[in-house]
C-alpha cells in the first residue's frame, strides 16, 4: 500500500474504532465507509492487488452496515459493569472517619465546584482484609445518584486477558459519557505485583488506568476509587494518582458493637453487644470475622432448636419450613468465637499502621 494511503487508512480505522467505543453509530459508519472508499481507490490504482483490496473494501462496507450491532456487542460487556447497589451507609458499622472522608471527596468531585479548585481524581481505600472496603464502595454506590462502575482487577485480567487495556479505556469512556461517575477498582494491588503470569497484561492495564486518570479534566466529574489490602505493593506511579488515601482499620469496640448489631438484626439477644465487641477486638476480628461469628452463633442456636438440621436423612424436608428459634446466648457465641480465627497478626497490624502514618491522610 502506498505510504500516504496507508497512514490515512490507519487514521480512519482508528477513528472508526473510537466511534464504536464512544457508541456513536453515525461517526463509526462514516469512517468505515471512508476505509472502504480508500480501499476501492487502491483497487483501481494497484491492479495486481485489486482483488485483495476489493475484498477488504467489501468487508468495511459490511462493517459500516453493522455498526449498531458492533456497538451493542461491545457495550454489553462494559455496561454490565455498571453496578446498582442497595447497600446503605447504615449497613457499614464503625468507620466514621472513612465514611466521612469518602463521602466528602466523592461529593466534591461530583459537584460543580467554582473557580480553580481541583477535586481529587483518585481515592485509595487501604487496610486489612475484611474491614469493609468493598462494602464502603457499595454503600457509596447505593447512596449516590452517580453512575457506579465496579471492576475487580482479577476479573478484568482473567476475562479480558490480552484486551485488558482496551477494556480499561472503554470503562473510562463509558464513565465520561455517563458522568458523574465513580470507577471502583477492587484489588488494585493485584496490578502492582512483580511476579505473576499476568505481568504483561497487568502492566498494560495499569498503564491505561493511570493514563486515563491523568487525562481527566476537572469538569469530567469522574473519580476513581481503588481498594487494596496490600498498600505497600503499590509503587510511586500508582500512589501519585491517589493523593487521598483513606485507612480502613480493624474495628475498635464501638465499631465492633455496631457491626454485631448490623449482622444480628432481628435476633433477640441474651448477651450484651458490648461484651461481644470486647472479645472481637481482643481477637483482632475484622468486620468479616464478626459477620462469620454471627453466622456461627445463629447456626448453633438453630441446630439446637431444630435437631432435624443435623440429620442428613431429614434435611431434605426442611426447605421452606419455618425454623424454631430462641434468643442467642453466651454459649452460642462461645461456640462461634472458637470457630472464627482472625488471619491478622499483631505484627501485620503494625505494618498497616506504619503505612497509614507515612502515606495515609
Ligand atoms: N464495617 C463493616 N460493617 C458491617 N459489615 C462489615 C464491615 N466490614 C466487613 N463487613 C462484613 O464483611 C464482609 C466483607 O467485607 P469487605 O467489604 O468485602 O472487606 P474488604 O475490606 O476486604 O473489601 C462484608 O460483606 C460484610 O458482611
Ligand atoms: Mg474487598
Amino acid at each position: 500500500m502506498k505510504m500516504a494511503y496507508s497512514s490515512l487508512f490507519q487514521r480512519y480505522e482508528r477513528l472508526y474504532e473510537k466511534a464504536i467505543e464512544e457508541g456513536n453509530p453515525e461517526k463509526a459508519r462514516f469512517f468505515a465507509l471512508q476505509c472502504a472508499g480508500l480501499l476501492r481507490k487502491l483497487a483501481s490504482e494497484e491492479l495486481q492487488f485489486s482483488h485483495y483490496y476489493l475484498k477488504l473494501a467489501e468487508e468495511w462496507e459490511r462493517k459500516a452496515e453493522n455498526v449498531d450491532t458492533e456497538i451493542k456487542k461491545r457495550s454489553n460487556g462494559i455496561e454490565r459493569l455498571i453496578t446498582t447497589s442497595n447497600v446503605t451507609w447504615e449497613d457499614v458499622g464503625g468507620l466514621e472517619e472513612a465514611k466521612k472522608l469518602l463521602a466528602q471527596a466523592v461529593g466534591i468531585a461530583m459537584a460543580k465546584v467554582p473557580g480553580k479548585f481541583k477535586p481529587w481524581k483518585g481515592v485509595l481505600l487501604f487496610g486489612p482484609p475484611g474491614t469493609g472496603k468493598t462494602l464502603l464502595a457499595k454503600a457509596l454506590a447505593g447512596s449516590m445518584k452517580a453512575t457506579f462502575i465496579g471492576v475487580k482487577v482479577s476479573d478484568v485480567l482473567s476475562k479480558y486477558f490480552g484486551e485488558s487495556s482496551k477494556i480499561a479505556s472503554s470503562i473510562y469512556s463509558l464513565a465520561r459519557q455517563k458522568a458523574p461517575s465513580v470507577v471502583f477498582i477492587d484489588e488494585f494491588d493485584a496490578l502492582g505485583m512483580r511476579r505473576s503470569a499476568m505481568e504483561d497484561a497487568g502492566r498494560r492495564l495499569l498503564g491505561t488506568i493511570l493514563a486515563e486518570i491523568d487525562g481527566f479534566h476537572d469538569s469530567d466529574r469522574v473519580i476513581t476509587l481503588a481498594s487494596t489490602n496490600a498498600p505497600w505493593d503499590l509503587d510511586e506511579a500508582m500512589l501519585s494518582r491517589f493523593p487521598l488515601r483513606i485507612y480502613v482499620p480493624l474495628p475498635d469496640e464501638k465499631g465492633a458493637k455496631e457491626i454485631f448489631a448490623i449482622h444480628l438484626r432481628g435476633f433477640p439477644l441474651r448477651v450484651t453487644l458490648e461484651s461481644l465487641a470486647r472479645i472481637a477486638v481482643r481477637k483482632l476480628y475484622s468486620g468479616r470475622e464478626i459477620a462469620n461469628a454471627c453466622t456461627f452463633a445463629v447456626l448453633h442456636m438453630l441446630e439446637e432448636m431444630n435437631p432435624e438440621l443435623s440429620d442428613p436423612l431429614k434435611v431434605g424436608s426442611i426447605a421452606g419450613k419455618e425454623l424454631t428459634v430462641r434468643p442467642l446466648e453466651a454459649e452460642d457465641f462461645r461456640y462461634a468465637f472458637r470457630r472464627v480465627k482472625s488471619p491478622i497478626k499483631k505484627e501485620l497490624l503494625r505494618k498497616y499502621e506504619k503505612w497509614a502514618k507515612e502515606y495515609g491522610v
